[in-house]
């Protein structure tokens, strides 16, 4: 069945089952392949996106479901206000390690920047705790998050 999602801003039609992950359907429809797939039970994070500004898990999200929401991923960062920002800092702090997390993590740290531009430890450790690093850059991903909000940030060295 053809369905109609917004993502990063376009209006894209695909042809899928309904029940088609919406993470299957940008990385093998749309070959938008930076959302990552990690373990596809909503353990992980690798595959978090925005669904109209709030993180989610794109491994548990129907095509079907999506209907008129708007789709950001991380493709579509350099252009956000707040996420671009993000990156910056991810870049300045040089984040991450193998990588493979870091799409999600972006996306995760985006959203809560969003929300609170001056998030508390606890704020990171809630919002961040769903996005696994295997690497363990844990304690640059909180740095980059501060530094993203212009906060003081400690050593970046584990
Ligand atoms: S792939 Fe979706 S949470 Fe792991
Ligand atoms: S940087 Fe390797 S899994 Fe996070």
């Amino acid at each position: 069945m053809a369905y109609t999602i917004k993502v990063n801003g376009a209006a894209r039609t695909v042809d899928a089952e309904g029940d088609t992950p919406l993470l299957w359907v940008l990385r093998d429809t749309l070959d938008m392949k930076g959302t990552k797939f990690g373990c596809g039970v909503a353990q992980c994070g690798a595959c978090t996106v925005h669904i109209n500004g709030q993180a989610v898990r794109s491994c548990q999200v129907p095509v079907s479901a999506v209907g008129a929401n708007e789709v950001t991923t991380i493709e579509g960062m350099a252009q956000h206000p707040v996420g671009s920002k993000v990156q910056a800092a991810w870049v300045e702090i040089d984040v991450p390690q193998c990588g493979y997390c870091q799409a999600g993590q972006i996306m995760s740290a985006t959203a809560l920047l969003e929300k609170k531009p001056q998030p508390t430890d606890a704020d990171i450790d809630a919002a961040m705790s769903g996005n696994l690093c295997r690497c363990a850059a844990y304690t640059r991903i909180r740095a980059a998050i501060k530094r993203a909000a212009g906060l003081p940030i400690a050593d970046t060295r584990a």
